[in-house]
């Protein structure tokens, strides 16, 4: 024979010579842990569309992110489910919201051991469930941005490192970053929520959060899902408004989207691995179809082989002990 077969199984004989030449690995350290915390509960809520996940009660959020610190984590993203709603989501930006407090507690404990996100958004603070202030069943985009700026300070206040605006608003990022400048909070960080699709995949965040829109859809405001040239243009437009970090949301129908805004934007990107992913695994394990830390590790590494640098999911406290299982 005058070629020698090229032998690629060489170099996949021992997991030791596999391990060595495995490029893309997921650590603990560039996932970001989802933080529910609900100002009505007394106990942790399961939430039964999101198997083995939980709403907090404020009091127990310090142990809770204990736990996942102890897991390797160093980033959690606090969402809120207040008390109280109303038509302008006014406890968004209240000093004594239930993210508030909970970024309070948590700054306090962990000081800068870890990295405190907030999500700046209304659906979960107003009557209607939309993002933004609506006016005669329109969601108003500049009033709307007016509130954010309130909301982003008082998190910023209360001790968030990084606010991170996913209500799909045209201009929030500059007014955010302006209102955060002007508050003396140059150095709070913005993670836009930037190529943020209209997704079927939030369905089970929206029951956990008791978010969903009670009329229409956020289809006016969030991204339709056949068109990538869109998502280059938010992202543009974020970067240039002073995003630190952009954002592909959801991950796993987004992984060219995520490729996309790797190799065009010099900023760090993250990918959000939502409430519908999860679910769908979680379905799966339970009824024994699939393997759930195989088809995690396969899927989270997918996600970071598409370009994003951290990774937001509801796995991420598992995810330490499944590698070392491997
Ligand atoms: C708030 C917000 C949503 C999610 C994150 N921030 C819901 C939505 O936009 O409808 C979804 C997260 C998930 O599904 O895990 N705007």
């Amino acid at each position: 024979m005058s070629f020698p077969l090229v032998r690629m199984r060489r170099l996949r004989r021992t997991a030791a010579m596999r391990n060595m030449l495995q490029r893309v690995k997921i650590h603990p350290s560039n996932l970001v842990c989802p933080i529910f915390v609900d100002e009505n509960a007394k106990v942790p809520i399961s939430i039964t569309v999101m198997p083995d996940y939980y709403r907090f009660p404020i009091q127990q959020v310090v142990d809770e992110v204990k736990q996942a610190v102890e897991q390797g984590i160093k980033a959690v993203i606090l969402f809120g489910v207040p008390s109280k709603k109303d038509e302008t989501g006014s406890s968004a930006f209240a000093e004594d919201g239930v993210v508030q407090e909970a970024i309070r507690k948590l700054k306090k404990e962990f000081s800068d051991e870890l990295v405190i996100m907030a999500d700046a958004c209304l659906c979960e603070y107003t009557t209607h469930g939309h993002c933004g202030i609506v006016k005669n069943g329109e969601v108003m985009n500049d009033l709307t941005l007016e509130i954010l700026q309130k909301v982003a300070v008082s998190q910023a206040q209360a001790g968030a490192d990084i606010v991170a605006p996913s209500g799909m608003m045209d201009g929030q990022v500059r007014f955010i970053r302006e209102a955060l400048d002007d508050a003396g909070f140059d150095e709070v960080a913005i993670m836009a929520y930037s190529a943020k699709y209209a997704s079927s995949f939030y369905g089970p965040f929206r029951e956990a959060t008791e978010c969903a829109p009670k009329f229409g859809s956020r289809k006016s405001y969030q991204m339709g899902y056949g068109n990538p040239n869109e998502a280059l243009r938010e992202m543009e437009i974020d970067v240039n408004e002073g995003a630190d970090m952009i954002m592909v949301k959801p991950a796993l129908a987004y992984l060219d989207i995520m490729y996309l805004a790797k190799s065009k934007f010099n900023v760090p990107v993250a990918a959000y691995s939502v409430s519908g992913e999860y679910a769908m695994v979680k379905a799966a394990a339970k009824n024994g179809w699939i393997d759930e830390k195989a088809v995690v590790l396969e899927l989270l590494t997918a996600i970071k082989r598409a370009g994003s640098d951290l990774i937001i999911t509801y796995f991420a406290k598992d995810v330490k002990s499944w590698l070392s299982q491997i």
